[in-house]
């Protein structure tokens, strides 16, 4: 299938360009490089040895986007281009509502007037919010109205960690990282002096937090999967895409410490506002219905982050 992949340079963009065309496809990027670099792309191309096409737009801009559909006989659109930092959706809640909400009516518009059916969107399990019951199942209240003539695949990620096995494609984010691996890397790559542990008075097993990672190729391939069922169903459906298990922050820590034989210091600092104790999903619905399951372990994960951190000292810079 032709696939246009909107942010598709960015750290799960990437990997789901790569899957794709393992699988035959035919991707299309179009990103703005808000929070990605052009870099990102020729090594997808490096990997995969196939020229991916990008347009360099913000798919807020109906007429660019109109005309890049005009230009491309698109047979499905995977939406990745979205601002998804927490915090800073707090201080900017309306640019965030605009930017999140204002390029996925003009993509759906644009489907709609070209004849594309076909659309897998980046949720997040942020959305279950404070779970009552762990783990978290897709069968809950969201707000989500049928089309019928659309096939709409939501899949809700859980913590995406890891890079690609090459160390060629990883996560790059802009200044101080937010989340916890991330974190962990440039402390390893000594760019950050010191860890600090969010919180070890939770009701876990340790008292750290605990969520749900996943390896990011993992992740990339959930789309692939999403894909084909787009194409072979009509209406919404809603997946959970995590591995089922939960890991403290002090398991991550361990872990990476141990696969990557290296220490990092860390410090326990105070609760981080609005952090949960534990978010892990119940994964089976994909596993029945798209028949993805996670097949990469936290060893993996922990290994490829820093393959790809320890390659790329600066990420794509
Ligand atoms: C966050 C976002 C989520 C997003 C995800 C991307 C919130 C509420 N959710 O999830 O929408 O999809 O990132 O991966 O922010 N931690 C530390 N020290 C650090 C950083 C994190 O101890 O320096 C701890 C946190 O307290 C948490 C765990 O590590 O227990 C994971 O944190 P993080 O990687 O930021 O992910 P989430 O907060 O789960």
């Amino acid at each position: 299938m032709k696939v246009l992949l909107t942010g598709g340079a960015g750290y799960i963009g990437s990997h789901t360009c790569v899957e794709l065309i393992n699988a035959g496809h035919t991707p299309v990027i179009a990103d703005n490089y808000d929070n990605s670099c052009p870099e990102a792309v020729n090594r997808i191309e490096e990997i995969t040895g196939k020229k991916v096409p990008v347009y360099e737009i913000d798919v807020c801009d109906r007429k660019a986007v109109d005309k890049m559909f005009s230009e491309n006989d698109f047979e499905a659109v995977i939406h990745f281009a979205g601002l998804k930092a927490v915090g800073e959706s707090c201080e900017i809640p309306l640019r965030y509502y605009q930017n999140n909400l204002d390029s996925t009516i003009v993509l759906l518009e644009a489907m709609q007037k070209h004849g594309v059916s076909n659309f897998v969107f980046s949720s997040s399990a942020t959305v279950y919010g404070v779970p009552e019951t762990v783990p978290l199942v897709e069968g809950m209240p969201t707000g989500c109205t049928n089309h019928k003539d659309l096939s709409v695949v939501l899949l809700r990620y859980f913590n995406p960690i890891g890079a690609h096995e090459s160390g060629r494609i990883g996560e790059d984010p802009n200044g101080i990282p937010n989340n916890l691996m991330p974190y962990i890397t440039q402390v390893a790559a000594g760019k950050l002096e010191q860890l600090g542990v969010f919180g070890n008075d939770y009701p876990t097993h340790d008292g750290t937090g605990v969520r749900d990672y996943i390896h990011v190729v993992d992740l990339a391939k959930a789309h692939v999967k999403a894909l084909d069922y787009a194409a072979q169903h009509k209406g919404t459906e809603i997946f959970n895409i995590g591995t089922g298990t939960g890991y403290s922050v002090l398991d991550i820590v361990n872990t990476f410490m141990r696969v990557n034989d290296l220490e990092i210091p860390y410090v326990i600092k105070p609760r981080r506002s609005g952090d949960i104790a534990e978010c892990y999903a119940n994964p089976e619905k994909a596993e029945k219905i798209l028949g993805w399951k996670a097949e990469k372990n936290l060893d993996d994960m922990c290994r490829d982050s820093w393959n790809w951190q320890s390659q790329n000292k600066n990420g794509y810079k």
